[in-house]
C-alpha cells in the first residue's frame, strides 16, 4: 500500500452556465519519501488535484467521484474533525503563489507558529516559538529573523517561510504547487536543493507540480503527466525520458530548451489545449496530434500498464508496449496535415507556428480541422 492512493478522482465546479469536470478519472500512487510531479500545461487540472487531495477546494468545487487514500484511510469520506486533524499534520501544500501570501503585517514566525499551536494544543507559545526557530534554520533562515515581518525578506526567503509553515505540524506528504515560480534560476536551483535536502533528512513524500520538466527532472521519482484533466501518462522520470510512449508525454519532453542547442528553439505543441466545458470526443489530445485515427475520436484509450509503474492511455501504443509510427497508421486528416508540418519527425518550432499562424485560440491547430486541411 502506497502512502497516498488516489483513485478515479474527479472534481467538479460549479459555474454560471453550467459545470465543468476540471479533474476527471486520475489516477496516482505516492509512496513513503517519494517525489511525485505532476505536469502539463496550463489548466489541465494540477491544481485542482492538489486541492482535492487536501479537501480545500473552493466553494463553487466538489469531489464528484473517486478517493484519496492517505494511509489507508479515505480523506474524501472523512467527517470534517479528523480531517482537520490530518490536514497539515500529515499531509501540507505550499500554495501556488504562496510567497505572495503572507500576512504583511504579522511577524514571520507568528505566522509559522499559528499552525503549530492551531493544530497541537499540547504544544506551548514558547515550544512553539522553538520550533519555528528550528524550521527556519532547516530551510536556511537565522532563526533571529523570526521576528522580522515579510517585506524584510527577499521573493526567495519568503518562499523559504511558506515551505516551513508547510512543515510546522512534521507532515509525511508536503505538496508544492509551483513552488519555484516566479522565482529567478538561481533562488528557484536552491529552493528545489532544499526540497531535495528535507526529503533525504526527513523523510518527507513530496507531490511537486509544475510545468517545467527540468524541475521534474531534477528532483522527482516518478511523474504524472496530465492532460485536460486527465492522465496522460505515468512512470519514472528516467523512463518518460528515455522511452515517452504518449505523443503528448514526448512533445512535453521535446519543449524544454536544448542547452547543447542554443541556436534552435524548442519545439513547441500546437494548438491549445481544449476547454473543459466541451472536452473534445474519445481521448482528448486527438486535435493536437499526429498519432491520431478514427478510434481516438470516438473512445476514451483505456490506461494499460507495460514496464511496472508505466502506464500510459494511448490507441497509437501496441500490447508489447510500443508506439506505433504515424506510418502505420490509419490517421485522420488531420493527424496527417500534423506529420506534414513536421516531416523530419520533429514537431514545428514555436517560431514555425506562430509565423504559419498555425495556432487558434479555439486550441484546434488553425486550418485543420479532425476532416484534414480545408
Ligand atoms: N474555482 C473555479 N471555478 C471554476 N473553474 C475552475 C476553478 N478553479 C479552476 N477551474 C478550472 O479548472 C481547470 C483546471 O484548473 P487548475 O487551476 O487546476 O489548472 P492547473 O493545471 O493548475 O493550471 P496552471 O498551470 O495554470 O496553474 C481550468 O480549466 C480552470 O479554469
Ligand atoms: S494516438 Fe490517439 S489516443 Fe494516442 S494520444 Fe494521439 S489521439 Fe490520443
Ligand atoms: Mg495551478
Amino acid at each position: 500500500m502506497a502512502l497516498l492512493e488516489v483513485r478515479d478522482l474527479v472534481v467538479e465546479f460549479d459555474l454560471p452556465g453550467g459545470r465543468v469536470r476540471a479533474v476527471d478519472g486520475v489516477t496516482f500512487d505516492v509512496g513513503t519519501a517519494e517525489a511525485v510531479g505532476l505536469v502539463g500545461e496550463s489548466g489541465c487540472g494540477k491544481t485542482t488535484t492538489a486541492l482535492a487531495i487536501m479537501r480545500l477546494l473552493p466553494e463553487n468545487g466538489r469531489i464528484a467521484a473517486g478517493s484519496v487514500l492517505f494511509d489507508g484511510e479515505d480523506l474524501v469520506a472523512m467527517k470534517p474533525g479528523p480531517l482537520r486533524r490530518k490536514r497539515w499534520s500529515d499531509l501540507s501544500i505550499i500554495f501556488q503563489g504562496a510567497m505572495n501570501a503572507l500576512n504583511p503585517v504579522r511577524r514571520v514566525g507568528d505566522q509559522v507558529a499559528e499552525p503549530i499551536l492551531l493544530h497541537e494544543p499540547t504544544v506551548t507559545r514558547r515550544g512553539a516559538w522553538r520550533r519555528v526557530g528550528e524550521l527556519f534554520e532547516l530551510v536556511g533562515i537565522n532563526r533571529d529573523r523570526r521576528r522580522d515581518y515579510p517585506h524584510q525578506f527577499s521573493g526567495g526567503m519568503r518562499q523559504r517561510v511558506m515551505i516551513a509553515m508547510a512543515l510546522a505540524n512534521r507532515p509525511r506528504l508536503v505538496i508544492g504547487d509551483e513552488p519555484t515560480t516566479a522565482l529567478d534560476v538561481m533562488v528557484q536551483a536552491q529552493i528545489l536543493e532544499l526540497l531535495e535536502l528535507l526529503r533525504s533528512e526527513l523523510g518527507l513524500a513530496m507531490i511537486l507540480i509544475t510545468h517545467d520538466l527540468s524541475v521534474i527532472s531534477e528532483t522527482c521519482d516518478r511523474a504524472v503527466v496530465m492532460y485536460a484533466g486527465q492522465v496522460a501518462e505515468t512512470g519514472t522520470v528516467e523512463e518518460l525520458y528515455r522511452r515517452p510512449l504518449h505523443p503528448y508525454t514526448e512533445r512535453l519532453m521535446r519543449s524544454v530548451p536544448d542547452i547543447g542547442n542554443i541556436r534552435r528553439l524548442p519545439a513547441g505543441i500546437p494548438g491549445h489545449p481544449p476547454s473543459l466545458v466541451r472536452p473534445p470526443s474519445g481521448c482528448r489530445f486527438h486535435p493536437r496530434c499526429d498519432h491520431a485515427m478514427e478510434t481516438c475520436r470516438r473512445t476514451f484509450p483505456a490506461e494499460r500498464s507495460f514496464e511496472p509503474g508505466h502506464r500510459v492511455a494511448c490507441h497509437a501504443v501496441s500490447d508489447d508496449g510500443r508506439r506505433r509510427a504515424p506510418s502505420e497508421l490509419p490517421l485522420l486528416p488531420s493527424a496527417r496535415a500534423l506529420a506534414q508540418l513536421d516531416p523530419l519527425g520533429e514537431m514545428p518550432t514555436l517560431l514555425d507556428g506562430a509565423a504559419a499562424g498555425l495556432v487558434a485560440a479555439d486550441g484546434e491547430i488553425e486550418g485543420i480541422s479532425a476532416e484534414g486541411p480545408p
